[in-house]
């Protein structure tokens, strides 16, 4: 498919349209608004030869993760993964794992796609649509080991909260998807956020909280430190990792 088909094709179905039983156009709330951003010919170069091997079109219907990644193994999903800093590096450190990041932002997802393509990586795939989306519909229960939400849109204004992907229902759509044993992990820096989490995720049917003491876990090696975290960490900012593990 020619670039400029790509991208046009994922900047418009980044979300799907939902329609009320009028016929009216729904308007959920998300947790993200559309940005269009101009790619760079790296972004650009990458979507062109990495798409067709590493990208996946929304469908709304179940896909079979087997069959995606050509074998079977341990699936770890990332949710909004930025320009893919940690996700790349996890799926290089780990290539018996299979990695699955959906991001709505284009350039996010070109240059993912070129530093998998740097990497050498065949063990990462790639979505551009809202997660919510995915995960109702294309993802089957029961199918992930690991999901990973690093540093997600904090909405600071009270006004915007409702639009934090953390929420009650979010929550269970985790848990659903998780194998019993499987491990939900969130990062964040912004403190009311890091509070916010702990309250949904404390209240949340059939998880337990992996932190000894009921709250936060030191992070873990796992999570690879990104440039952003480490600019942060030298202006004093702090980090809170949360992992509840599906019991249930
Ligand atoms: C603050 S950024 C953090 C990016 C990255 N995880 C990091 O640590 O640098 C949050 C990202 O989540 C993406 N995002 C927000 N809601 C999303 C959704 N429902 N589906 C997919 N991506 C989403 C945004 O586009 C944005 O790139």
């Amino acid at each position: 498919m020619p670039l400029k088909l790509i991208e046009s094709t994922m900047i418009n179905n980044v979300i799907s349209p939902e329609y009320d039983e009028d016929g009216r156009v729904l308007r959920r709330v998300r947790s993200f608004v559309r940005r269009q951003g101009r790619l760079t010919s790296r972004q650009q170069q990458a979507l062109d030869n990495m798409w067709p091997k590493m990208g996946l079109d929304y469908q709304p219907e179940l896909s079979d993760m087997e069959a995606i990644f050509g074998r079977e193994a341990p699936v770890v999903l990332e949710i909004g993964f930025g320009m893919g800093a940690s996700l790349v590096t996890m799926a290089s450190q780990n290539p018996e794992k299979n990695f699955f990041g959906i991001e709505v932002h284009v350039p996010g997802v070109g240059a993912c796609l070129a530093s998998a393509e740097e990497e050498n990586l065949s063990n990462l795939r790639v979505m551009c649509h809202d997660a919510i989306e995915v995960l109702n519909n294309m993802i089957p229960n029961q199918s992930l080991d690991m999901v990973q939400l690093f540093f997600p849109d904090p909405w600071h204004k009270v006004r915007h909260n409702k639009r934090r992907i953390v929420q009650p229902e979010f929550a269970q759509l985790i848990r659903n998807k998780l194998k019993t044993g499987g491990a939900f992990h969130m990062a964040t820096d912004w403190q009311p956020y890091a509070e916010h989490m702990l309250e949904v995720m404390s209240e949340a049917k059939g998880y337990s909280n992996l932190s000894e003491n009921d709250d936060y876990v030191p992070r873990p090696d796992s999570r690879p430190v990104t440039k952003f975290e480490m600019r942060g960490q030298r202006l004093g900012h702090g980090v809170w990792d949360l992992i509840f593990e599906r019991v249930e």
